[in-house]
């Protein structure tokens, strides 16, 4: 008998070694190394049931002819990103780059009860109400359980199930295949991949070698038939995508559904995409009749009386721009073992806006408990709301506010210094929209005049520049 080659495989960071240890070398966490028998993984073919299902013209692999190189200009473009299918919610789509594209396969990841069921069941439906076959594999409930969820999700103009919608209950990749056979849908979703296994592989289901053929079966079966998958996978306890870097290659997209699960606003955001951006963003809102997509802005309101500790700022990412509220409290601390924390913010970010303060503005918070956040859940990265958060922190210090309807923006600095940040028009234009009619931006007051961009400067708004934090902050009242 062939001798069976074995290597073992890190959960965590997918890297493999060729022998068992207790501590994984390329990432250094403990007991995650598994063993996956290398000739069961790759290169068997898929169920001998799906070979000719190539039913979208143009797509799919050519089975059995052996590739040629040829100079790139020669290559055959199946054309397969201009078939993208649209699934109605342009939330989501934005982030997929305009729609699901056929025989691709994308991996939606996020923490359990963030609601990536509920994305993926409001999408199947929606694909299947344009006429697009769905398949909603579910592995973790009853097809009877999706079916009650389905009925609750249903839009209010809607009184029937789309026709093109199929629920199977199965963990048993053979029979989910087959089943696929059966149906011959344009689009299949999996819920979720961890719960898959193949009966026939020496180990269980959930386990790294279990993963990575079941995802391989699949990702075969896209690329041969044009079928589009998508996968749900679940994080790991250290917010990981199980198997990140194991799943990672082996699909051509990876989403990350992010958000709070104790609020309600959900961000879907592309870790990967061979399609499109990974820029781009899609916000959702979980209510009782499940996501709702977010318009652009409404998450920040001009109304509010302005207080102490809160700053709003229009945030931009790939092509959409957001009004986000950034928050923050200080109190007398313990001395010498005073708090930093920071929920939605970078904590380095934290660190160094409050140096800046310290340095730059005369605040005096070294002995001081500080605590900041960005409200609604959402994760804020971008260096553009440190004015935001540096007078938020001083306006909760100081006990003084910005003027009302007063939004602020612009990168700080080490030297205190404020920096312009990038896609202003965008910016202010969105935080026009939503009734802020004062915004304060880096900048030279003494040119204003000369700055590019004043002609277009949305109606009744009126921009305040400012050169260093400390100058700002003496605009606190
Ligand atoms: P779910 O999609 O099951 O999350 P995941 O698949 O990521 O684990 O849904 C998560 C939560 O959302 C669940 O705890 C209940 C809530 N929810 C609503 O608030 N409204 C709804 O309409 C639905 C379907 C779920
Ligand atoms: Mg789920």
């Amino acid at each position: 008998m062939a001798k069976v080659k074995r290597t073992y495989v890190c959960s965590t960071c997918g890297s493999s070694q060729p022998r068992w240890m207790g501590k994984c070398p390329a990432c250094n966490s403990w007991d995650t190394l598994e063993e996956v028998k290398l000739d069961a993984d790759l290169h068997a073919p898929i169920s001998k049931s799906l070979e000719d299902t190539s039913f979208i013209e143009g797509v799919g692999l050519e089975i059995g002819v052996a590739p040629t190189a040829v100079p790139i200009a020669e290559a055959r473009t199946s054309g397969v990103e201009s078939l993208r299918i649209p699934t109605t919610l342009e939330e989501f789509d934005r982030v997929l780059g305009g729609g699901i594209v056929p025989g691709s396969v994308v991996l939606l990841g996020g923490d359990p009860g963030i609601g990536k069921s509920t994305l993926l069941l409001q999408s199947s439906a929606q694909l299947a109400r344009t006429g697009v076959r769905t398949l909603y594999v579910t592995s973790e409930e009853s097809a009877e359980q999706v079916r009650s969820r389905a009925e609750r999700l249903r839009p209010a103009d809607q009184s029937e199930h789309p026709d093109d919608l199929y629920v199977l209950a199965d963990t048993n990749i053979a029979r989910i295949l087959e089943q696929i056979a059966r149906v011959k849908p344009e689009v299949v979703a999996i819920d979720s991949i961890q719960m898959v296994y193949k009966p026939d592989l020496d180990a269980s289901p959930g386990s790294v070698a279990q993963l990575r053929r079941c995802t391989l079966e699949l990702t075969h079966l896209a690329k041969q038939t044009g079928i589009a998958v998508v996968l749900v996978g679940h994080v790991t306890k250290e917010g990981n995508l199980a198997g990140p870097k194991l799943l990672e290659h082996l699909v051509d997209a990876v989403l990350s559904f992010e958000g709070d699960r104790f609020h309600a606003h959900r961000l879907v955001r592309a870790i990967k995409n061979r399609f499109g951006s990974t820029l781009e963003i899609g916000v959702f809102e979980m209510t009782a009749m499940g996501l709702q997509q977010l318009p652009e802005g409404s998450s920040a309101d001009a109304n509010q009386e302005p207080r102490a500790g809160s700053v709003v700022c229009p945030l931009h990412t790939g092509s959409r721009t957001m009004l986000v509220e950034m928050q923050a409290l200080t109190a007398v601390g313990f001395p010498g073992s005073v708090k930093r924390r920071a929920s939605g913010v970078d904590a380095n970010r934290l660190a160094m806006i409050i140096a800046v303060l310290e340095q730059h503005a005369e605040l005096r918070l070294h002995d001081m408990d500080v605590f900041a956040s960005a409200a609604s859940g959402i994760r804020v990265n971008e260096p553009a709301a440190d004015l935001a958060l540096a007078l938020a922190i001083a306006g909760s210090h100081l006990r003084r506010t910005l003027p009302s309807k007063t939004a602020a923006l612009g990168e700080i600095g080490l030297g205190g210094e404020l920096r312009p940040v990038p896609h202003l028009h965008q910016r202010l234009q969105e935080a026009a929209r939503l009734g802020y009619d004062s915004i304060i931006i880096p900048g030279d007051r003494r040119n204003t005049s000369t700055r590019k961009g004043n002609e277009s400067l949305p109606k009744g708004v009126t921009l305040v520049e400012a050169r260093t934090i400390a100058g700002v902050i003496d605009s606190l009242t």
